[in-house]
């Protein structure tokens, strides 16, 4: 009798520029598949926070690549994660190589837990989980996702002009696609969903009708 070979994970890439919806599309696809979930950013987020508490200057990629090293995750609650400021902090920090080769491992082994994952960042389906089986690249206009960062901002009392929030937006997107190392960009593999004109519903069901045709190819 031969053994039956455990299936190979089922891991759902979700990559996309800030604000386009993807770490909401990943939560609700983790809970709809019952796989665990996480949130690449807040990786690069938490290194960012390390960098402006211990006083760096947030360009310093030496100091970046020591504190990659040795930044503990539980430090960071979510809450101290989150603002404007940090989002943009953390685009830095994450052009740096060995910020980059720092946290490569850790969501390699998130990825590779038994049943399968779900992670959203910027590239996973490119260069951390190059052999996903499903790969969505989420994405939505610069203007369209400006106004959901906006509204999301006043929820949590920020008050930022739209016109502000949509020039981050832009020199985000700039960093993350421009950076030589793992940029942002849809893998070749990947579908590509514009949530622009879609309801959160409507995206949701959208991926998962091109996850399970992945899933039966
Ligand atoms: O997804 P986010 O907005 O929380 O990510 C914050 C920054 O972290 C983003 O501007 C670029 C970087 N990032 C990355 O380079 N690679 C990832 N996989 C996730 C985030």
């Amino acid at each position: 009798m031969s053994a039956a070979r455990a299936p190979r994970p089922f891991v759902i890439a979700v990559d996309g520029p800030a604000a386009s919806g993807k770490g909401t599309m990943a939560r609700r696809l983790a809970a709809h598949y019952g796989l665990p979930y996480l949130d690449t950013g807040l990786l690069y987020r938490m290194v960012a926070r390390a960098m402006l508490d211990a006083g760096h200057d947030i360009r310093d990629a030496e100091a970046a690549a020591q504190i990659v090293e040795s930044f503990d995750e539980a430090a960071f609650p979510e809450e101290r994660l989150r603002g404007r400021e940090i989002g943009e902090a953390a685009s830095v920090v994450a052009a740096v190589p060995a910020v980059r080769a720092g946290l490569l491992a850790r969501q390699r082994r998130f990825a590779s837990q038994p049943g399968g994952a779900v992670l959203d960042g910027r590239d996973i389906g490119t260069v951390i989980c190059p052999d996903a089986p499903a790969k969505l690249f989420v994405t939505a206009t610069p203007e369209v996702r400006a106004a959901r960062r906006h509204k999301e901002l006043i929820g949590r009392g920020e008050a930022v002009p739209f016109d502000g929030i949509l020039a981050d937006i832009r020199r985000r997107d700039a960093r993350d696609s421009g950076r030589s190392d793992a940029p942002l960009k849809a893998a070749d593999d990947a579908v590509t969903l514009d949530t622009s004109a879609l309801t959160v519903e409507e995206a949701l069901a959208a991926a998962i009708g091109i996850i399970e045709t992945r899933r039966a190819a």
